[in-house]
């Protein structure tokens, strides 16, 4: 039996919500176990030895569209907490007894919440006025109770916002705790998880990479792997936890696609190759990358060019290192969420990330994705388990397909000279001013606009740098960072100063959402 076959767990039933990962994630923040599984698979997947806790997540659809929302009322029999978030609530309500409608008055965003009576659910959450703020995402609402259930409270328009029946032990909140914008939401879940469901903390990073590592182990066995290794985070940390587990199993292949940042290669071989000794092919792919990328502008087919690309070359160089099985990649959670669901449920697609909706269907290697279920910072903080250098770890997140979606528009080899030499004076004096380990992500991209300016005594019409700063969390939702004035002007002015076909610099001041943080 492997490690995680002997947790106790708390189960997360996925019914589509943007933000299952994140409940998973809060509940492995307080140190418990927890796996997704969709609500379409429960009946044939459902092992209740283990599962101390159950979470509903929130979803797309409504209750009351039977068809679509398959779901096994068996789990209410368990003698398991439940615990109903958003449409978790409502399903929880329907299903014993209540009643679910189209709501008079949507609720989207902060909303008041006011405490009506005491639960073990709410303790320690309310501030002493016995009102919070909690973000809510709802057009539906519970307009009957279901039998047996007290409201705990409620906002101005939802009458039920929890609801207990504390014999059963079932709960239901129509807010999301575990986003940050509700006030002592992660202590709704603490809550649940330590005072009702009782379970212990037995959750760390380090038995989350003991996990980890034995199952490329057990996946792997004697085959040899191949990783695509970028010199970003991720796929650093991939290839740290692979060679850490099958060891000269592993053999690495960097591929120089020319859409790199400035001087990345060289760095990327000299940290692998020479440092932690990493099997290392390095291959220079340039021109092939460019001429396949010759006039094409439109976003998703750069990017579905530079995968297919990508999984060619590899699969090239695996015929030539003999019993290679498995291509192993650093996609994280975020990447899969946005282009398709990680657990077969709905979410809605945004863009292709390159490592997944970019691969090939005839593909014929196997996939090793061992951080396809973690978030960003949780990847840092097993790089630096896996004692990977802080500068390796910590360093600012590059999408898989490079420059070119930093360049709108067709890409040239010119473009692309002058947008390394612009990144690379952003960056350095990002870590000059101290400000880098303050941005989650940074980067310079260059508009496909020309505008006219004035250098000396003469007119210039060159191209415009746009500078993207970030803070974020994890990468599903970000703000743009504010700069001092002198600073923005310095760089500016470096940016202009030394190099031949930028005249203008322009700072991007929007979120994500409404923006993504790439620009395509
Ligand atoms: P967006 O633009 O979707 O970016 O808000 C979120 C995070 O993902 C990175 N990103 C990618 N990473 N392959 C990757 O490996 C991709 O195709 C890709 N597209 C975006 C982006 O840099 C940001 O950190």
């Amino acid at each position: 039996m492997s490690l995680k076959d002997s947790l106790s767990k708390v189960l997360i039933i996925d019914f589509g919500s943007q933000f299952t990962q994140l409940i998973a994630r809060r509940v492995r923040e307080l140190g418990v176990y927890s796996e997704i599984i969709s609500h379409k698979k429960i009946k044939s997947k459902l092992d209740k030895k283990k599962i101390r806790g159950i979470i509903l997540s929130g979803g797309p659809l409504n209750v009351y569209q039977s068809k679509k929302v398959k779901f096994d009322k068996k789990i209410f029999k368990y003698n398991i907490p439940i615990l109903g978030i958003c449409f978790g609530h409502q399903i929880i309500s329907k299903e014993l007894g209540g009643r679910v409608k189209k709501a008079r008055y949507r609720e989207f965003g902060l909303a008041k919440l006011k405490r009506l009576r005491k639960s073990k659910l709410t303790k320690n959450f309310f501030k002493k006025s016995g009102s919070n703020n909690v973000w809510m995402s709802h057009a539906d609402e519970v307009t009957k109770l279901a039998n047996g259930f007290k409201v705990i409270a409620k906002t101005e328009t939802s009458k039920f916002s929890i609801v207990e029946n504390s014999s059963k032990k079932f709960y239901g909140i129509q807010f999301h705790p575990e986003v940050t914008h509700t006030e002592n939401g992660k202590i709704i879940l603490k809550n649940f998880i330590f005072s009702i469901c009782s379970i212990k903390r037995n959750w760390s990073l380090k038995n989350q990479k003991q996990i980890l590592i034995k199952n490329v182990k057990q996946v792997v066995g004697k085959s040899k792997v191949i990783c695509a290794l970028s010199g970003g985070v991720d796929s650093s940390v991939v290839a740290k936890l692979i060679h850490n587990a099958v060891g000269k199993q592993l053999t690495c292949i960097f591929v120089n696609t020319g859409l790199l940042r400035k001087n990345e290669e060289t760095q990327v071989v000299k940290t692998f190759k020479n440092k932690f000794k990493i099997n290392l092919i390095y291959v220079d792919a340039k021109k092939l990358f460019l001429n396949k990328l010759k006039n094409v502008s439109e976003p998703e087919n750069k990017r579905k060019i530079i995968g297919n690309l990508f999984i060619k070359i590899f699969e090239r160089y695996a015929k030539k290192i003999k019993n290679v099985k498995y291509l192993a990649q650093g996609t994280l959670y975020p990447d899969i969420i946005e282009s398709k669901s990680v657990t077969g449920s709905q979410t809605s697609k945004i863009k292709s990330h390159h490592n997944v909706g970019g691969l090939p269907k005839n593909m014929k290697l196997k996939l090793v994705e061992p951080l396809r279920l973690l978030f960003k910072d949780e990847v840092r903080k097993l790089g630096l388990e896996l004692k990977l250098s802080k500068e390796i770890v910590l360093r600012h997140p590059f999408p898989g397909p490079g420059l070119a979606i930093r360049i709108p528009g067709e890409i040239t080899e010119n473009k692309i000279k002058i947008l390394q030499e612009a990144d690379d004076i952003f960056i350095n004096s990002l870590r000059q001013h101290n400000l880098y380990s303050k941005i989650w992500q940074a980067y310079a991209a260059l508009l496909p606009v020309k505008t006219v300016g004035v250098m000396g005594d003469n007119r210039t019409y060159e191209y415009m740098c746009l500078l993207r700063a970030i803070t974020s969390e994890d990468g599903m939702t970000a703000d743009f960072f504010n700069f001092s004035k002198e600073f923005m002007q310095l760089v500016s002015n470096k940016i202009i100063n030394n190099i031949n076909g930028i005249n203008r610099v322009v700072y991007d001041i929007t979120s994500k959402p409404p923006s993504t943080i790439e620009l395509e």
